[in-house]
C-alpha cells in the first residue's frame, strides 16, 4: 500500500494486512489535521486489550478492581462535567434544515465543517490516535455495516472492543474498497510539550455531529458513553436510521434502526416468541431484556438478543426480523441488584469496565440500590471520601458498566444470527408517574404508530439536562432519529402498509405509575412477565381484554396473579384512565403535531380526530 508521507506528524505505520487505500488516505488526512504524536492501529486482540487497560491504570485513567472480588475489571471516574450524552450539542447536518426536522439541531454542512476544522486542527497534539475498526452486526453478514473510529483516548478503544465486533478481521471484510462509516473522535484536550495529562481529559466545548449524506460522524470534547463510543447512538441509530430510509427511497423494502431491546420468551410447552421494546434512556430496557420470570411462571424462559438497539428488516415472508448490531451492554448501574436483575449482576461479575460508580474499601464497586444499606465508607464517583452521612450520591445516577454480551447467562442462542429473529410484538413504554395505564394494545398498526409517536416520558440522568420533566419522546427516538421525525413516522406507516398481514402487534406499557406517597405501585422487574404473558396470550388469541378510549387493556381477571399479592384496588390505581388527565395529555399530542406539521402523515391526524370524537362522547 501507498503510505502517504505526513509533513511534521507521526509516521502512519500502516499494518501490512490493511489493503484499503481510501481508508489509509483518510487516516493520513485526519492525522495531518489533528496532529497526534503517534498513530496506533487496533487489532482487537486480548493482548492489546490487557495492555491498553494496564496503560490506563498506570496513567490514572482507570483503577484495577480487586481481582479476588471482581476479576479483570476496572473503574474509570470521569470529569464531573462529562457524565452523560449532550443532546443540546448533538447535530444532524443534512443538506437542508427540513431533512433534519424540528426535533434535531441543525447547522448548514459547510458552516459546520468550518467549525469542526477549527476545533480539530491540532486537537490530538501530545496524544496517540487510535484507529478502531468495528462491525455493527456479525462480521461479514449481509446486514452488518462497518465503521472506523479514530479516537485520541484508549478508553474508547477498550470500550469499543466490548461494545462492537472490533479488530483486524474487519479489514478482511472491507478488502480494498469496502464501504465504511468514518467516525472521528477527540476529547479536545491537546497536550503541550511536557504537559502532564489529567485522568479524564475533555473540553467544555462539545460537538456531536452527523453528516447523513456522506455518512460521517465527528465528535469533539467528551469521552463519555454515547458521545464517544460512536458505533452506538451516532452510527447504529442516527446514521443507520438514515440508511434504512434511504434504502426505501431507492426502491428497497426499507429498514428500521430503533432504540429497542430484543428478547426471546419461551413457554413451558416450547413455544417461542421474540419481542422488541422501545423505552427511553434509563427506562428499563436492559432489565426487561434479561428479566427473570417470577416463581409462579415455572418453565418460562426469557433470553436476550439485545438491550439497547435493534436493526429491523422485512424478510421474504413479510415478517419483520430483528438483529442486535452491538456486541456488548453499556448499562445503567444504579438500581441494579440481585433482586431486580440477577442476570445483569452475573454478567458483570468479571471482565467489566465500570464508569462513575463508587469504590469500596476492599477494591470492589458499589452504587445506590446495590445493597439495602450503603457501606460505611466509600470513595465516591468524584474520587472523594464518602459515608452514608455525606448526603450525596456515591455513584453518579448515570454511572454505567461496559460488558460483553457473551457474559450474559441468558444470552439467546440466536443473538448473533445474521438472519435475525422474527418479531411477534413491539412494545413502547415511557416513564410516567401519572396518566398512562400499565398496558394497552393497539387495535391496528396505525393506532400503534400513533401511540408510539405521541409517547411521553420523564427525563432521566442519561442526558445532561433537567431530570423528571415529562417530554414527548416519539418511539423513544427523540435524541436518536437521524432525520425528520414526521418522515420517520411515514417510514413506519409505509412499512406496515407494504406488509399489512404480517406486522407485529403493538403494545404500550408504563411500569412507573406512583401512589400518593410517590412510591411505584407496580412491582416491575420480573413481575413485568405478567404483562408480557398477557401480550403473548393476546397475540395467540387466548386472552380477554376491554376496549377503552385508545386501545385494549386487560381486566384484573385477564392477568395471572399467582405468587403476587396485588389487589384489585392497586390494579385499578395503575390502569384507570382519568378523563381530565387525558384531556391534558392529548393537548400535548397536539403541541407535538403542531411542531411536526411539515410532512406529518395524514393517518396520524385522522387518528387524533377519532380519539377526539371518542373523548367527547
Ligand atoms: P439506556 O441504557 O439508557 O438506554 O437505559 P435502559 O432502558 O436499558 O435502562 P435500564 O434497564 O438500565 O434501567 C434504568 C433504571 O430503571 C434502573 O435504575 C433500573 O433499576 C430501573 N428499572 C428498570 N426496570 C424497572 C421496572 O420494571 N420498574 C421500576 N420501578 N424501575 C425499573
Ligand atoms: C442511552 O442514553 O440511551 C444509552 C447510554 O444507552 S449512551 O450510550 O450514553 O447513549
Ligand atoms: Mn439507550
Amino acid at each position: 500500500m501507498n503510505q502517504p508521507v505526513l509533513q511534521g506528524v507521526a509516521a502512519l505505520n500502516v499494518p501490512a494486512y490493511i489493503k484499503h487505500q481510501a481508508l489509509i488516505n483518510w487516516v493520513a488526512e485526519i492525522a495531518a489535521l489533528t496532529k497526534p504524536d503517534s498513530i496506533y492501529w487496533c487489532d482487537g486482540s486480548d493482548e492489546e486489550y490487557d495492555r491498553l487497560c494496564a496503560e490506563m491504570v498506570a496513567s490514572g485513567t482507570m483503577k484495577k478492581l480487586n481481582p479476588a472480588k471482581r476479576p479483570n475489571s476496572f473503574l474509570a471516574l470521569s470529569d464531573p462535567s462529562d457524565v452523560a450524552r449532550v443532546e443540546d450539542r448533538t447535530y444532524i447536518c443534512s443538506a437542508t434544515k427540513e431533512q433534519a426536522g424540528p426535533t434535531n439541531n441543525w447547522i448548514a454542512p459547510a458552516a459546520m465543517r468550518e467549525t469542526l476544522h477549527g476545533l480539530f486542527d491540532g486537537c490530538m497534539r501530545g496524544r496517540t490516535m487510535y484507529v478502531v475498526p468495528f462491525s455493527m452486526g456479525p462480521l461479514g453478514s449481509p446486514i452488518a455495516h462497518i465503521g472506523v473510529e479514530l479516537s485520541d483516548t484508549p478508553y474508547v478503544a477498550v470500550n469499543m472492543r466490548i461494545m462492537t465486533r472490533m479488530g483486524k478481521a474487519v479489514y478482511d471484510v472491507l478488502g480494498s474498497d469496502g464501504a465504511f462509516v468514518p467516525a472521528v473522535h477527540s476529547v479536545g484536550a491537546p497536550l503541550a510539550d511536557g504537559q502532564q495529562d489529567v485522568a479524564w481529559p475533555c473540553n467544555a466545548t462539545k460537538y456531536i455531529v452527523h453528516f447523513p449524506e456522506s455518512r460521517e460522524i465527528w465528535s469533539y470534547g467528551s469521552g463519555y458513553g454515547g458521545n464517544a463510543l460512536l458505533g452506538k447512538k451516532c452510527f447504529a441509530l442516527r446514521i443507520a436510521s438514515n440508511m434504512g430510509k434511504q434504502e426505501a427511497e431507492a426502491g428497497g423494502s426499507g429498514w428500521l434502526a430503533e432504540h429497542m431491546l430484543i428478547l426471546g420468551v419461551e413457554s413451558p410447552e416450547g413455544k417461542k416468541h421474540y419481542v422488541a421494546a422501545a423505552f427511553p434512556s434509563a427506562c428499563g430496557k436492559t432489565n426487561f431484556a434479561m428479566m427473570i420470570p417470577p416463581a409462579a411462571f415455572a418453565g418460562w424462559k426469557v433470553t436476550t438478543i439485545g438491550d439497547d438497539i435493534a436493526w429491523i428488516k422485512p424478510g421474504a415472508d413479510g415478517r419483520l426480523y430483528a438483529i442486535n448490531p452491538e456486541a456488548g451492554y453499556f448499562g445503567v448501574a444504579p438500581g441494579t441488584n440481585e433482586q431486580t436483575n440477577a442476570n445483569c449482576m452475573a454478567s458483570m461479575k468479571d471482565n467489566t469496565i465500570f464508569t462513575n460508580v463508587a469504590l469500596t474499601d476492599d477494591g470492589d464497586v458499589w452504587w445506590e440500590g446495590l445493597t439495602k444499606e450503603a457501606p460505611a465508607h466509600l470513595i465516591d464517583w468524584q474520587g472523594q471520601d464518602w459515608t452514608p452521612a455525606s448526603g450525596t450520591k456515591a455513584a453518579h445516577p448515570n454511572s454505567r458498566f461496559t460488558v460483553a454480551a457473551t457474559q450474559n447467562p441468558v444470552l439467546d442462542p440466536s443473538w448473533d444470527d445474521p438472519a435475525g429473529v422474527p418479531l411477534s410484538a413491539f412494545i413502547f413504554g415511557g416513564r410516567r408517574s401519572t396518566t398512562v395505564p400499565l398496558v394497552t394494545e393497539a387495535r391496528n398498526w396505525i393506532e400503534g404508530v400513533y401511540m408510539a409517536a405521541t409517547m411521553g416520558s420523564e427525563t432521566t440522568a442519561a442526558a445532561a439536562a433537567k431530570v423528571g420533566v415529562v417530554r414527548r419522546d416519539p418511539f423513544a427516538m427523540l435524541p436518536f432519529i437521524g432525520y425528520n421525525m414526521s418522515d420517520y413516522f411515514q417510514h413506519w406507516l409505509d412499512l406496515g402498509a407494504k406488509n399489512p398481514d404480517t406486522m407485529p402487534a403493538i403494545f404500550c406499557v408504563n411500569w412507573f405509575r406512583t401512589d400518593d406517597a410517590g412510591r411505584f405501585v407496580w412491582p416491575g422487574f420480573g413481575d413485568n412477565m405478567r404483562v408480557l404473558k398477557w401480550m403473548l396470550d393476546r397475540i395467540e388469541g387466548k386472552a380477554g381484554g376491554v376496549e377503552h378510549l385508545f386501545g385494549i387493556t386487560p381486566t384484573f381477571e385477564d392477568m395471572n396473579w399467582d405468587g403476587l399479592a396485588f389487589t384489585r384496588e392497586q390494579f385499578e390505581n395503575i390502569t384507570s384512565i382519568d378523563a381530565a388527565a387525558w384531556q391534558e395529555e392529548v393537548k400535548l399530542h397536539d403541541e407535538l403535531f403542531d411542531k411536526l406539521a411539515y410532512h406529518l402523515p395524514q393517518e396520524l391526524i385522522e387518528t387524533r380526530k377519532t380519539l377526539q370524537r371518542r373523548m367527547a362522547s
